[in-house]
């Protein structure tokens, strides 16, 4: 078992792990966003990867996510949790709230979100875009950071980088059914599970996007203002997880890591 986080705005390092050094790993599909941060945590191997890259380089749109996911499954990442920063379509979703998104709308559009394709296709079940067993194991973790944790929530993957307009964060939140809304999280998730990750994202709600009556229009500001009060919390959150996904490992209930068993469509001659 090695679990992988990839940390979103507000957390480029981990702290803590035995052996750390930053490798650089290189893919079929180039380098990924930054070198990544491998060591021990509890005995349990670990690799981080700052998904804008230390130093928040990379737009949304210019995250290298192939190179990203492939980088972790080469360095034998089993479980990858997924932390990022994210706007709030309902009240009871708060700043400073951690929301474990259990399903994806997705409106990117410039992005290749698949490692299949011209020579081998296959066609995995994003039903469940999310693994169970791991987001249980999370929100275990999480409920140790003492902010609120929200078990489930469906987000709103959208291009960006320009925040939504008005219209636009209404439709998601009432027509689209969308709790919480961020950029970066697809395709994170399909390419996860092409890669056979068990795949849990952790959304850090920081603000309440534009829709709301009594709140400002999000902007960088609040969002780096959130993250930073709450930087120890996703600490701590990452912190919790070795312990207690030692002792729930084991095949993936889900079928996670068996997800290409019955999806690749190509005659093997072909
Ligand atoms: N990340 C944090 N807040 C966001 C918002 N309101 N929209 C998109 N991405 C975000």
């Amino acid at each position: 078992m090695t679990i992988g986080i990839i940390g979103g705005s507000g957390l480029y390092d981990l702290d803590g792990l035995a052996g750390a050094r930053w490798q650089e790993v290189d893919t079929p599909w180039g380098r990924p966003s930054d070198a990544i941060l491998t060591g021990t945590l509890d005995g349990v191997a670990m690799a981080f990867l700052p998904r804008h890259g230390r130093g928040h380089v990379n737009a949304p749109s210019e995250i290298p996510y192939r190179a990203n996911i492939d980088a972790m499954k080469r360095l034998g990442v089993t479980d990858l949790v997924s932390v990022s920063a994210c706007g709030s379509f309902r009240e009871e979703m708060a700043p400073g709230d951690i929301v474990l998104v259990d399903q994806f709308v997705d409106r990117t559009r410039d992005r290749p979100s698949s490692f299949f394709g011209t020579g081998c296709v296959a066609h995995v079940s994003l039903a469940h875009p999310t693994c169970a067993r791991l987001r249980a194991v999370v929100a275990d973790a999480a409920g140790a950071t003492g902010l609120r944790v929200h078990a489930g929530g469906t987000y709103l993957a959208m291009e960006g980088p320009q925040f939504s307009t008005r219209a636009e964060s209404v439709m998601y939140r009432d027509t689209l059914g969308a709790d919480v809304i961020g950029m970066t999280n697809m395709p994170e998730a399909r390419l996860a599970r092409e890669a056979e990750l068990c795949y849990a994202p952790v959304a850090m709600v920081t603000d309440y996007d534009c829709w709301h009556p009594g709140h400002e229009a999000v902007d960088v500001a609040a969002v780096i203002a959130t993250l930073t009060a709450n930087a120890a919390a996703a600490r701590t959150l990452v912190a919790g997880l070795p312990g207690r996904l030692a002792g729930a490992r084991g095949a993936c209930g889900a079928g996670c890591d068996r997800a290409l068993d019955h999806a690749i469509i190509t005659a093997p001659e072909a």
